[in-house]
């Protein structure tokens, strides 16, 4: 926690202030900042009152809770564990017999631009379609299913299966390596994957299923039964005869009826595979009840849902976003939503806005990478400039999964909201489910680069490293003093692990997020500062710096030591670089460059190719203090090409640095 201190250091003052406009207030579902005040009181008098209201009145239960949350065995938290629910009934059946019914759940854009519109009630007969034909091949209650499919309604469509029946659905990226595949299959002791046989990302066909069958023959996933194949494009791919079914031959003859089984509010809906400040990456466990219910009602509140709105969200479902505000919170809410199978740069970098105009979007939820990469685009070529589109329809905005820069925030207020349309800047984890902290569109001054204020509940603070709350105007080490229902139980298999990664004893037993975080001195708005552990964010992709310091030790023949830190990149928020001494003698010039995209390929089929370091540095050794420390303060200056003015008297080896300073 050491870090914290940068945190304190790169307090930022920001002085310009957007209000909602009285028009947004007026219409808003929580209005104006005493509508917020006036939440966040009822959370304070009565805090179980004030869950238990909202879960009565937000989530159906098919047998109500009588205990809202139980903290005997803290920090394993329960909420509503007595109630029964069942997640896929909240988002389909509850709708069926009202007018959103027939409402389009989802339209879906193809990465060659094809349409296709999908009801609530059709996505319903979809998901029990298909619920029906896995429990046709025995997967029951509890039973994990790993996902590993593109960004098609079909993904959402198994999720949702997989909730209807009770299994507990782990999704991995379609970004992730065979070996990832292999380590999260083992680790969740799943017993199926659902997989497509290929994806279409830029108009590229791009392989699943051979990555999934090269996950299972690394051994060790006896467990699998079942491997689904979705035939997304028409090429041909390997079926393992006894094991592996298409979509279509495990439909087949399958009812489009199928009875949600409840479960109970604790029953684990997912795990969802993160990378922490280990080597090995931890399934972060989530449960239905609190789960579902923080999911729909940050629907409401942070995007001010109303029934005609158009809801976007780029997230895959791969990650966190992808689940809370794609598979489940926009359904669970009756929105229409957009579900877009490609990437934002094909067949132009105006493809997002072309969108928009295309399906009357007006709520767009992207992640500032994503913004960046199309500020830049959009100045070099003006064809693909926002302006091109016509963007009238957008009403509310959202930035996610990295701190927005205020330059690039205020490029995406005027650009893409032409300054009507209010930005939340929504800061949350993996681990936390659903929105921590975030301006409400129509009732929090908006502030650029800050996630402004905790939401209504959720009782974030900023503390020293031993829990003594800051004052306002200072910086610290971030933590949520209270428990609330959408955050994680436990990690898979590792309780432990759990207590120690977030409740690390110093701290009072408040949750410890992993984050820097100032808050200014007049409105105490909240700014995050980046992370204090050893996680990475690159383009909004959380990576473990020890993940990918495993990965190239892993290859053997050729690597004696690996370091890894973050540096500042002004398109992807952090970049990955790596200082590697090798078994063999320091490479330089052509060499080194081989050696270089060799260990880059070979983090890509360890982890995925979201992990290849950017930069690679060969030196005969790591500066290390006399006592054999890697000495990483150092590297983070070299990583940012600075010169080395820190002291370096501990130092062991000074004259490695200077063979550091070349990156390939
Ligand atoms: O460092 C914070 C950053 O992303 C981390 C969580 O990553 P992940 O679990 O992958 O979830 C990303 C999507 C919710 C956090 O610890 N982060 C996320 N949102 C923001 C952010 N940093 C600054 N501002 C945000 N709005």
């Amino acid at each position: 926690m050491s870090a914290s201190t940068s945190a304190i250091e790169s307090v930022l003052v920001e002085n310009r202030v957007f209000p909602p406009s009285e028009a947004t207030v007026k219409a808003a579902r929580i209005s104006g900042i005493e509508g917020y005040n006036a939440l966040c009181a009822e959370a304070e008098k009565d805090f179980e009152g004030f869950w238990s209201r909202l879960a009565k009145t937000n989530v159906v239960w098919n047998k109500p809770f009588t205990r809202t949350l139980d903290e005997s065995n803290a920090p394993f938290y329960k909420w509503f564990d007595d109630g029964e629910l069942n997640a896929s009934a909240n988002c389909l059946d509850k709708h069926i017999g009202t007018p959103t019914e027939n409402k389009v759940a989802v339209i879906f854009e193809a990465d060659d631009g094809k349409v296709t519109k999908t009801t609530y009630k059709e996505l319903l007969a979809r998901v029990s379609q298909f619920a029906n034909a896995l429990k046709a091949d025995g997967i029951r209650k509890g039973d994990r299913v790993l996902v590993y499919m593109p960004m098609t309604l079909e993904g959402v469509i198994a999720m949702q299966a997989c909730a209807r029946i009770g299994a507990t659905h782990s999704v991995v990226f379609g970004g992730f390596s065979a070996k990832a595949l292999q380590e999260r299959i083992i680790d969740a002791g799943a017993v199926a994957v659902i997989t497509s046989n290929y994806q279409m990302r830029g108009g590229k066909e791009l392989p699943l299923k051979s990555i999934v069958d090269e996950g299972i023959a690394m051994g060790g996933c006896e467990s699998i039964k079942t491997v689904y194949v979705y035939q997304r494009t028409q090429t041909a791919c390997n079926m393992v005869a006894g094991r592996d079914k298409t979509f279509d031959e495990a439909l087949a003859g399958q009812s489009t009826d199928c009875a949600p089984v409840p479960v109970g509010a604790e029953h684990p809906l997912f795990i969802l595979y993160t990378s922490g400040s280990t080597g090995k990456p931890k399934g972060v466990q989530h449960s239905t009840g609190g789960y579902l219910l923080w999911a729909k009602l940050t629907m409401d509140w942070t995007f001010d849902l109303k029934p005609e709105d158009v809801f976007w969200c780029t997230a895959d479902i791969g990650w966190i976003t992808g689940h809370t505000y794609v598979a489940y919170g926009p359904l669970a809410a009756g929105a229409t939503q957009i579900i877009f199978e490609g990437v934002p740069t094909f067949p132009n970098a105006g493809r997002f806005w072309q969108m928009i105009e295309r399906h009357k979007c007006t709520i767009f939820y992207t992640a500032p990478t994503a913004i960046r990469s199309l500020i830049k685009a959009a100045e070099a070529d003006a064809a693909v400039h926002p302006d091109r589109s016509d963007l009238s329809s957008l009403r509310i905005l959202g930035s996610v999964g990295e701190p927005i820069n205020p330059e690039a925030w205020m490029w995406y207020y005027k650009n893409v909201g032409h300054e009507k349309c209010p930005i939340v800047d929504t800061f949350w984890q993996t681990e936390t489910g659903g929105h921590m902290m975030s301006p409400m569109p129509g009732a929090t001054p908006l502030v650029p680069g800050s996630c402004t204020l905790p939401l209504p509940g959720i009782m974030a603070a900023i503390v020293d490293e031993s829990g003594n709350e800051m004052p306002n105007g200072s910086g610290g080490i971030l933590v949520v003093k209270r428990p609330w229902p959408s955050m994680i139980r436990t990690i898979w298999n590792d309780p432990d692990r759990f207590k120690k990664s977030y409740f690390p004893d110093e701290l009072k037993g408040y949750y410890l997020a992993g984050d820097g975080a100032v808050r200014s001195a007049d409105r105490g708005y909240f700014r995050i500062t980046g992370r204090i552990d050893d996680v990475l964010n690159v383009s909004g992709h959380r990576m473990g710096t020890m993940e990918i310091e495993s990965a190239l030790v892993a290859k053997s023949d050729l690597v004696a030591e690996a370091a890894v830190v973050g540096r500042p990149d002004d398109l992807t928020g952090e970049a990955i670089c790596a200082f590697v001494v090798l078994k063999r003698s320091r490479p330089e010039g052509d060499e080194a460059k081989a050696i270089a995209k060799e260990l880059r390929d070979w983090v890509a089929k360890e982890i995925g190719p979201i992990a290849k370091p950017k930069d690679i540095r060969f030196g005969e050794n790591l500066p290390k203090t006399r006592s054999g420390k890697i000495m990483r303060r150092l590297l983070r200056s070299l990583a940012k090409g600075e010169s080395i003015t820190q002291d370096t008297s501990t130092l062991e080896n000074p004259a490695i640095l200077d063979q550091l300073g070349q990156a390939y």
